[in-house]
């Protein structure tokens, strides 16, 4: 379907038209002033000029064009030349009984999708997750779930960090504590065993141990060291425990990324790659592009028109080991190779901007990728604590992700048994629902390069811009719903007009159910469905889940001044009734359609 914007304005420019001038004036945007109109178009001002006419002028001329118009029920030009502009009640009704009827409410598909991967979560392996995991995660998974929804081909891919030092200090550390295991015997011939030597438990103590030693005593760094050069030299015995760390991290880091409804498709690491860094430094020396610069291998990415300081991207470091650039951009090589993508989105704090700058220009530069391919780094800000610095534990230590869900899904338990009964079973799952909404809306209703407050009180409200508000305005709905269906009304309604019931007999909606807004309210309500469209094309274009936020947020609120003011279940009037129905079954599931686009579900009651 067009989206609704281009609809009215086909009808404003038309009418620019019959009056003699360029139909393309006729540009509708929303109301600037939602008091005096619903929308408004400055095209009379923009041919002003060009027309040598007064603006107020030109407006009255086409405002006469449009006096017998079926989409505008008011055009008033007002001086000096806005055109002051309501659509008429069927025009809207028409659009929405055409959502009613398609695919994603007859959101338009790409002619051509395209192949996306979306790097994101970027966990180091062997560390547990922490707070600061919370954001790519969130944010990566929702512009994931945008771009498929747009109708494009996309790949997730978490991008492990899983080859760096860290390693080195779990067999360092795992070597000192049981050097009798075989896989510190280089003489050792047999086969390792299928356990792993440690559980998760005991790696989450072990990193953050080794990793302190380290920072304390330079022999064991340097034994650290060593160790992660033979096991990316391939030591038998090292590669042996890289497994079985990778095994239990992995199964651990699905279960903490499941539990916030986050899923990868591509369980990829930067160990992957390892193998593609010799051939691509060749070509990229090859290329003329990669040259010695003080015993480092670079490549200049510094454009002619740069401001800023752009420092060459170093390819080997001195004593020619790769460095996080080098994977970065064998993994872009690998991507190309496997999956040819059109385009690659990167998520990661804001302060990795700079960076990624400079792996996008090289990997064009040395030809890694294509002219067309496309590179986008979404850099998010910080998430700080209520004083506005860094989320941090009650003791100033880095929170761990678990314990953070905890909190809040026990703060949720606390608000939704205080008033309610339901067994400790119900309110567990409903409270781990809404908690989840609290936490992810908190973090996406900000633009995503902003640093935000993480605010555990206003988060979990059921009032005001949040998550657990958007899921109370969407169980109150399937409330009605289902009291509606429950009186048995809806099953086979005739209404006095024909033969029009809620549901057709596939038991969907029937489009046709759908009627003229009775109300301002209810028009408020329908107008703002209409928006859909245009709202998730921008959403996707910026790659931006604030925007679902915002307009979300705005619908739930028409959807909740239409509900104070109708009474709905107890109508008389059967074709009234039927229409409201159907209204109700379009908000919520364009509502239940927007959450899921951000990553989160609604309970049944709450
Ligand atoms: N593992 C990295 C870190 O913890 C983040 C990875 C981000 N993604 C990437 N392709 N560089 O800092």
């Amino acid at each position: 379907m067009k989206k609704f914007l281009d609809l009215i304005s086909e009808e404003m420019q038309s009418a620019f038209e019959a009056a003699g001038y360029q139909a393309d004036l006729g540009k509708v945007t929303l109301s600037n002033r939602p008091d005096l109109c619903e929308y408004q178009c400055n095209g009379a001002m923009a041919g002003a000029r060009q027309y040598r006419k007064a603006p107020i002028m030109i407006a009255n001329e086409v405002a006469e064009k449009l006096k017998e118009s079926m989409v505008f029920s008011e055009v008033t030009a007002v001086p000096p030349g806005f055109l002051n502009l309501k659509v008429t009640e069927s025009v809207i009704k028409d659009y929405l009984q055409g959502m009613c009827g398609a695919e994603k409410y007859g959101l338009q598909m790409p002619e051509q999708p395209k192949k996306i991967i979306i790097d994101y979560g970027g966990p180091n392996v062997a560390k547990s997750l922490h707070v600061g995991h919370l954001r790519p995660a969130i944010i990566g998974e929702s512009i994931k779930r945008i771009c498929r929804y747009a109708g494009h081909e996309v790949l997730g891919d978490i991008h492990m960090g899983d080859w760096g030092l860290q390693m080195g200090l779990i067999i360092t550390e795992l070597k000192k504590r049981h050097p009798e295991l075989p896989y510190f015997d280089e003489n050792y011939q047999g086969e390792y065993p299928v356990e792993a030597p440690f559980t998760i438990t005991e790696l989450g103590e072990i990193y953050p141990t080794a990793s302190a030693k380290s920072k304390e005593d330079a022999a064991y760094k340097a034994e650290a060291m060593e160790a992660t050069h033979k096991l990316q030299n391939g030591e038998r015995g090292y590669r042996a425990l890289w497994k079985h760390i990778m095994n239990v991290s992995v199964e651990d880091l699905k279960r903490n990324y499941s539990n916030l409804e986050v899923e990868f498709d591509l369980w990829k690491g930067e160990s992957d790659v390892q193998d593609l860094i010799p051939n691509m430094v060749d070509k990229m020396k090859k290329g003329g592009y990669a040259y010695e610069s003080d015993g480092a291998l670079v490549v200049d990415v510094k454009e002619e028109t740069d401001t800023k300081e752009m420092p060459p991207c170093i390819i080997l470091k001195s004593d020619g080991a790769a460095l996080y650039n080098t994977t970065d951009l064998a993994t872009i090589m690998d991507r190309m190779d496997k999956y040819q993508p059109n385009k690659m989105i990167y998520v990661t704090d804001k302060r990795q901007n700079l960076y990624f700058e400079q792996i996008f220009r090289c990997a064009r530069k040395t030809g890694l990728v294509k002219p067309e391919t496309e590179l986008l780094h979404i850099g998010f800000g910080t998430m700080n604590g209520k004083g506005g610095k860094p989320f941090k534990t009650r003791e100033g230590g880095v929170m761990s992700l678990e314990s953070l869900i905890c909190e809040i899904n026990e703060e949720m338990y606390r608000k939704i048994t205080e008033n309610r009964a339901m067994s400790e079973e119900e309110a567990k799952e409903i409270s781990g629902i809404v908690a989840l909404s609290a936490v992810k809306y908190g973090d996406l209703s900000n633009q995503a390069s902003k640093d935000y407050i993480f605010d555990i009180d206003r988060f979990t409200s059921f009032e005001g811009d949040t998550g657990p508000y958007i899921l109370y305005t969407i169980v109150r709905i399937k409330s009605i719903l289902h009291k509606y269906f429950e009186q048995g009304t809806g099953q086979k309604d005739t209404d006095t007009a024909g033969c029009v019931s809620v549901l057709k007999d596939d038991g969907t909606l029937d489009p046709a159910a759908l009627k003229t807004a009775q109300s301002p309210s209810e028009k408020a309500l329908m107008l703002e469905l209409t928006r859909f469209h245009a709202m998730i094309e921008s959403a996707y274009e910026e790659a931006a889940p604030h925007k679902i936020c915002a307009y979300i947020y705005d619908l739930a609120n028409a959807f909740n001044h239409f509900y104070h003011e109708t009474k709905i279940l107890t109508q008389e009037d059967k074709v009234k009734q039927t229409g409201w129905i159907a209204l109700l079954m379009l908000t919520r599931d364009v509502l239940v359609d927007c959450i899921d686009l951000l990553g989160f579900s609604s309970p049944e009651k709450m």
